[in-house]
């Protein structure tokens, strides 16, 4: 299947996708028992696992929704990535923050500094994938579908430039 310039091909199969999912949504369900979690799913790319995963969790519970805006600070040298859209009072909340993909944890990491910063009691990740191989800084992800080796994916809310979130499957760049 082309996207833009690059071919891929099928990685992982939706129904795989769903039993992983369950399997994670059976731990925190276990997990959180009566803690009434806030659940943050970091757009775009979350919107597919944050809404499959949210129907198989059966707590007492709220889901909101963050952008991480990525721009450079005339300031400084390096990246600087702003949090926006929170609207809800995170002070000793058990925070669980729903991503699509763990890259090099930057983006997670610094989503992790800022909800501890805000008061939460707890803040865990529960993401998709997990590319453990591409790590620059140390990140746990306690609740992750997939680990896969540093290849690029999309589909099921990934996109290569703006294409292929909808697609209900994972591809991955076909090897050359
Ligand atoms: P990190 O800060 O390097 O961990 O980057 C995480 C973000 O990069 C994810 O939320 C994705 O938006 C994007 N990303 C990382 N790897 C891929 C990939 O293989 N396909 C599509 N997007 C990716
Ligand atoms: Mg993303």
């Amino acid at each position: 299947m082309k996207i833009h310039d690059k071919e891929f091909v099928k990685y992982i199969d939706q129904k795989k996708i769903n039993q992983r999912l369950a399997a994670i949504a059976k731990e925190i369900n276990e997990d959180y028992k009566d803690r009434n979690p806030l659940f943050i799913a970091i757009l775009n790319g979350s919107f597919m696992v944050a809404g499959d995963l949210m129907k198989k969790i059966n707590l007492s519970c709220e889901i909101s929704f963050v952008k991480v805006s990525s721009y450079t600070d005339m300031e400084s040298t390096g990246d600087v990535k702003k949090l926006i859209g929170l609207n809800e009072n995170i002070f000793s909340r058990d925070v669980i923050l729903i991503e699509d993909i763990v890259d090099s944890g930057k983006t997670i990491n610094k989503m992790l500094g800022e909800f501890k910063a805000l008061g939460a009691k707890s803040v865990e990740i529960a993401a998709l994938l997990h590319k453990p191989e591409s790590a620059k800084v140390d990140i746990t992800v306690k609740y992750c579908g997939f680990e896969i080796p540093s290849l690029f994916v999309v589909g099921y809310g990934l996109d290569y430039n703006g294409l292929g979130r909808n697609l209900p499957d994972i591809y991955q760049l076909k090897p050359e």
